[in-house]
């Protein structure tokens, strides 16, 4: 199904997001025929730019991603407009009006508008009550629609706040919360791999499954956005946001079939599941890190706090790792691990399923375990790992593999996460953007883990380029389990 006709109103048009994300995504979109003719984009922000200099900033950025050339982007460009807006002053709003007007009668778009708002989160209260003052957020000539970027909220309270400001002047179902890790391909795989196959939804429970781990691992450091980072920590840019809506899933309940409405409501119950964490709780089971200086492959690598726009006394985590678990009949007493970092050795995201051992050992020696590895990126794919038995005399056991390669299915036109999550909300198919309910949910399980880290929670060094503090080892080894440390 392609995009229905409308108008994006892009807010924050100069940013980084516009150029490296939102624009190449439409490209791709228009490129592949998922957007017909009948659209437009209207760019906003402070800066004066024309409709020309705005084109020419984006086919160059285009041009840079390599994607586009010749007559396609020609044509494309010719689809994108601008208009400056002080975007803090609600009467400077009356300048979309004849533009939208215009866009929408050349284009033949109906009234059908999707504001994305890709600007500091500082806008996102603002920017609907402007549009509103408008006029311009009924619904009386064609849809409205609102992309919301994270970070949604800086906690449990600035989150709710948020949502009661947005919900003043937009409908739940108009509220598009974009977590661009619910477009990966791999991670609605993961929906696909457990409600589709006979063979692994029976063994997906407490009764089978010993313990699951999920890691979220970046080589990179904060790069260009320390001072964006500091400020947030690896607990609100990965946890609270891509890493637990991988959990839920993971872990969710199938939905009776796949609509907005019921994954959404399947999503929302297995995260108010997560056991609530007592002060005690966190203190035992978490454990966060920054990294340090270190040399990697003869190279000198900055630790954190050197790197730009970080304060040289900076607390803020840039790992962490946590062990939850979720109260419900299905996962009772199955522990979680999930940790993520940056400047780790290697860049993976990945879901590891421990399957406990056969009840009796009848050979010698310990058999290798099973597990389930899902690789959501790079090199996306699904590893079993199982026991069998050496060539030669006697009974031992190796581990080996079942290995498939997602690569393998697709084809060239496969959608980035970008683009897959802008064409479902241009169709108005919220399935995966997260609802009111997940969100909070959300923050309602990690607000103590922030409270308890204001007040006395260690971050402990480890080297860039490795994985992590070493407590992080000691946390999994209570159980007497190792972290899986993949390549
Ligand atoms: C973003 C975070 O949301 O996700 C970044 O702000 C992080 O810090 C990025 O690097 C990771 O996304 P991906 O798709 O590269 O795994």
């Amino acid at each position: 199904v392609n995009a229905e006709n409308n108008c994006i109103v892009i807010f924050g048009a100069s940013g980084d997001l516009t150029h490296r994300k939102l624009i190449p995504a439409l490209y791709n979109l228009y490129q592949i025929g998922r957007l017909t003719e009948h659209f437009s984009v209207l760019g906003v922000a402070r800066t004066e730019l024309n409709d020309e200099d705005f084109r020419q900033k984006m086919r160059e950025a285009l041009i840079r991603s390599e994607k586009a050339e010749g007559e396609t982007l020609e044509k494309f460009c010719s689809h994108l407009y601008y208009q400056a807006v002080n975007t803090s002053d609600s009467t400077d709003y009356g300048k979309l009006i004849p533009r939208l007007d215009e866009l929408h009668d050349k284009y033949q778009t109906c009234g059908n508008t999707l504001y994305y708002m890709s600007t500091p989160p500082s806008l996102y209260g603002v920017i609907p009550e402007c549009l509103a003052a408008h006029g311009l957020n009924t619904e009386e000539y064609g849809w409205k629609r609102i992309i919301v970027e994270k970070p949604f909220g800086y906690d449990s309270k600035t989150a709710k706040a948020l949502d009661v400001q947005i919900h003043r002047f937009f409908e739940e179902h108009q509220i598009y919360r974009i977590d661009h890790y619910l477009g990966k391909e791999t991670v609605q795989n993961l929906l696909v791999l457990r409600f589709s196959n006979g063979l692994f939804e029976p063994l997906w429970n407490r009764n089978f499954i010993d313990y699951i781990e999920i890691t979220g691992a970046e080589s990179i450091g904060v790069e260009e956005r320390g001072g964006y980072y500091d400020g947030s920590g690896a607990m609100r840019d990965m946890f609270q946001n891509h890493l637990l809506q991988v959990l839920a899933m993971v872990a969710m309940e199938p939905p009776a079939i796949i609509n907005a409405d019921s994954m959404r409501d399947e999503v929302a119950k297995v995260l108010h599941c997560l056991h609530p964490l007592s002060e005690e709780d966190v203190k035992n089971n978490l454990v966060l890190g920054q990294y340090v200086s270190s040399d990697i492959h003869g190279e000198t690598v900055k630790g954190y706090t050197q790197e730009k726009g970080v304060p040289a006394d900076s607390t803020t985590e840039t790992y962490m790792a946590l062990r939850c678990e979720i109260d419900n009949w299905r996962w009772a007493g199955v522990p979680f691990y999930v940790r993520t970092g940056k400047r780790l050795p290697t860049r993976v995201t990945e879901v590891v399923i421990h399957f406990k051992t056969t009840p009796h050992p009848v050979f010698s020696q310990k058999a290798p375990e099973n597990k389930l590895i899902i690789r959501i990126q790079p090199d996306e794919g699904i590893s079993m790992r199982f026991g069998l038995k050496k060539p030669g005399a006697g009974f031992e056991a190796k581990e080996v593999s079942m290995d498939f390669r997602y690569a393998d299915l697709a084809t060239p036109s496969l959608l980035s996460a970008y683009d897959r999550l802008l064409l479902d909300a241009m169709k108005g198919d919220a399935t995966l953007f997260a609802r009111t309910d997940a969100v909070h949910a959300c923050w309602k399980f990690v607000q103590p883990i922030l409270d308890y880290k204001a007040e006395r929670g260690r971050v402990y060094e480890y080297e860039a380029g490795t994985w992590g503090p070493t407590e992080a080892d000691k946390l999994i080894a209570k159980t007497g389990r190792v972290w899986r440390k993949p390549s």
